[in-house]
């Protein structure tokens, strides 16, 4: 089998906290995943890649043991994206499968190793949330309503077997990840490039949104933060109306973004996916992660996009 462990080079000040830990991660071929595989490779920890179909079986839970090693820590990232395309049914099949069915499945072999990981921390996102207008929200506020809703309901009630045998378990409530070499910033630059882009729907949803860069050290914290478990929302502190969003876009491009598109063509382009993921208001703050002391580097969207953006 080939290898695949990342051995870190660099030393960081994480490791003057935290002696380098062994990390199994799932979904290490993602967005999110390489970026957070890399992270975490440079900051002193050994990095094991949960690959599917080799050393881990989703299907049956199967992991093999001795090609992964005794673990630490996993990162459960993986899933089936839910933003690459119309929520047809075999879609929506594949999005519910890989989350709540998969997790369960992962933890209960995760159970089951002679050697346990002391934590796992699990993706779950703010879509959990539905559509909750102007309300503020927080780790303590019921989920809502919808079909995003009870498959991050579900993704989060699956890792119960892991929480029995002892294992610190985090779902990390994962807002929409800004960078420009992934996810939807990449995917609304080009729009916005060519002066075609523009508020969706009313602009008044709020949106919850974290830089990959502070979603990284966000990670690296509730690894390291042995009194966080369950919720934590990974949002920097200042949700932002998609309106004030799209302003700031614009902004940082340089470019003018008058061309608001209306709710019944987002319906029509993209179907109930539309009224989930672009026009749900969630206005979320990160309550447990600044309790409990952790600093983001880009709490405010404005400075965030130019900086990502290189103005
Ligand atoms: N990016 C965001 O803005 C955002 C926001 C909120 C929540 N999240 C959540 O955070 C996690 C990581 O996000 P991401 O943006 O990195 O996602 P991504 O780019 O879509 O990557 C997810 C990874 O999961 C694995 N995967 C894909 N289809 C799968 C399936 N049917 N069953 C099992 N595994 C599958 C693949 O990795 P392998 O091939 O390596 O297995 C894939 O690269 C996801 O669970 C996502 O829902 C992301």
């Amino acid at each position: 089998m080939r290898q695949f462990a990342w051995t870190a080079r660099i030393r960081s000040p994480t490791l003057d906290r935290m002696p380098g830990m062994r990390i199994a991660i799932s979904g290490a071929s993602g967005f999110v995943g390489r970026a957070a595989a890399a992270d975490l490779a440079t900051s002193g920890h050994t990095v094991v890649r949960l690959q599917r179909g080799q050393n881990w079986q989703p299907d049956t839970g199967a992991l093999d043991a001795a090609a992964l090693g005794p673990c630490d820590a996993v990162l459960h990232l993986a899933g089936e994206n839910v933003a690459a395309g119309r929520w047809t049914a075999a879609r929506r099949q594949r999005i519910q499968d890989s989350r709540g069915p998969v997790t369960e499945r992962l933890c209960r072999a995760l159970a089951a190793l002679p050697q346990r990981p002391r934590v796992l921390v699990s993706a779950s996102a703010t879509g959990i949330y539905g559509d909750r207008g102007d309300t503020e929200l927080d780790e303590r506020s019921p989920p809502g309503s919808g079909f995003l809703a009870d498959v991050a309901r579900a993704w989060e009630a699956a890792t119960v077997p892991a929480r029995d045998a002892g294992i610190r378990v985090v779902h990390l409530r994962i807002g929409m990840v800004l960078d420009p070499g992934g996810g939807a910033l990449r995917r609304m630059l080009p729009p916005f490039r060519c002066c075609l882009g523009g508020r969706l729907g009313s602009g008044r949803q709020w949106v919850a949104w974290i830089t990959l860069s502070d979603l990284l050290r966000a990670i690296r914290f509730v690894l390291e933060h042995d009194e966080l478990r369950g919720p934590v929302l990974a949002v920097a502190p200042e949700p932002v109306r998609n309106a004030g969003f799209t302003q700031a876009l614009a902004r940082a491009l340089r470019r003018p973004a008058v061309l608001p598109v209306p709710r019944f063509a987002l319906r029509a382009l993209f179907g109930a996916m539309a009224d989930e993921l672009l026009l749900a208001s969630q206005r979320c703050r990160p309550q447990e992660l600044c309790q409990a002391g952790f600093r983001f580097v880009h709490p405010s969207v404005g400075p965030a996009l130019q900086a990502l953006l290189g103005h």
